[in-house]
């Protein structure tokens, strides 16, 4: 990724990862990019820089506007290592007594991670660092996503620096929003809901502050994808409706199966919520990525799950998406369960288990079904279907 003038004096020069496919388990299927950008006014400055492995690129880069050498500070938004893996060869280029701007808690976790006596500059929310005719304001924006993350926004330029928060993971021609248009929608909300689902209400809160600054965002460049220039209120907008996790008419079926009875059991139940109306796809978890599966769990009504019994047990990849569901928290939403079993059946009240750990409203008690659904088993199935519907639509 060559360095691209984003606006008179400041580059994004950060590279492109093109095939990456799994993100600590988020699946990235167009890659990703890591971005960074280079601010040059009286003070030459970097904010954030790349995974390890892309320095040189990142370095070339920079190099199609000034010498790296003349870099006389590095802002890190974030600490994780997407963003500073190339930290330390930066610094080891352009000088290691260059200032590191930071958050405090950034300050702790770079020192704990890296274990060198940098530059740290750590710096207050509000904080404000002139660095010629331009004004770098710090913001801190606690969890999105970690406890050091926070953004740097460039007073004069009216541009947000906004480290993961508004990113997305893709890779391609696009280098702004309207180059790539309402496509990139999905790949901002598998992003959100991957990603920052889990702290929705304090993301609602940390943007209601930011906003209750009354500043203007001319465009908005996140650590990863397209930047916002064409409307950066789209995102922003998109951003308060997914943190309010409203559950819309639309219900995500998710199920395993061993010899095709709770597969069977699925679709029946899908085809109970369709009947209703609510949108319903059945997802057999070992053929859809969790990350997709949770990308529809964000503003879905309803979870309904199905597992048969293994070995006393849920099926192992039933209890890794509702893992992975747990964590992030996923709100609002109708919960039911069923599956398919031999002899013992356990698995449809672990689901209820799992589901009543996320405090979902369980609406019935479960269907269990002996062996291969017969007609009036399916029918129960779609009944149970309808009324997992009626629920979801209040
Ligand atoms: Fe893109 Fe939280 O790192």
């Amino acid at each position: 990724m060559e360095a691209i003038k984003i606006a008179d004096g400041i580059y994004s020069v950060g590279v492109r990862d093109w095939n990456i496919r799994d993100f600590h388990g988020y699946s990235t299927d167009l890659g990703t990019t890591y971005n960074s950008f280079l601010i040059v006014d009286e003070k030459t400055v970097l904010i954030d820089t790349v995974k390890e492995g892309f320095a040189d690129q990142l370095f070339d880069n920079i190099a199609q506007v000034v010498d790296p050498r003349q870099i006389d500070l590095v802002v890190s938004n974030h600490t994780e290592m997407d963003h500073t893996g190339s930290l330390a060869r930066v610094l080891h280029r352009i000088g290691e007594d260059k200032p590191i701007y930071c958050s405090k808690m950034g300050h702790k976790n770079l020192a704990k991670h890296f274990r060198q006596k940098w530059n740290y500059r750590p710096v207050a929310n509000g904080e404000e660092l002139k660095i010629g005719k331009r004004t770098l304001t710090f913001l801190e924006t606690r969890m999105i996503h970690w406890p050091d993350s926070m953004f740097t926004y460039l007073k004069e330029d009216k541009i947000l620096f906004s480290s993961d928060g508004f990113g997305q993971h893709y890779a391609g021609p696009a280098r702004f929003d309207d180059q790539i248009g309402d496509a990139i929608m999905q790949h901002a909300k598998k992003y959100f809901a991957n990603i920052l689902m889990l702290y929705s209400a304090h993301i609602q809160k940390l943007l209601d502050n930011v906003m209750g600054l009354g500043l203007e965002f001319k465009m908005i460049c996140p650590d990863h994808g397209v930047i916002w220039r064409q409307d950066p209120t789209k995102i922003i907008e998109a951003y308060v409706r997914w943190c309010r996790q409203e559950p819309q008419q639309k219900a995500v079926v998710l199920y395993d199966t061993m010899w095709h009875s709770t597969e069977k059991m699925a679709e029946a139940v899908t085809a109970g919520l369709n009947q209703e109306g609510v949108v319903a796809k059945p997802f057999h978890v070992r053929k859809s990525h969790r990350s997709e599966i949770m990308t529809e769990v964000l503003e879905a009504g309803a979870v309904v799950v199905g597992s048969p019994t293994l070995n006393n047990q849920l099926f192992p990849s039933l209890a890794d998406i509702l893992t992975y569901m747990k964590g992030l928290k996923p709100l609002n939403k109708i919960g039911a369960a069923f599956g398919s079993y031999g002899w013992s059946g356990e698995a449809v009240k672990m689901i209820n288990k799992e589901l009543e750990a996320m405090k979902f409203d369980i609406i019935d008690a479960g269907l269990k079904v002996q062996y291969v659904p017969d007609k009036d088993a399916l029918q129960s199935c779609f009944e149970l279907g309808r009324k997992v519907a009626r629920a979801v639509k209040g």
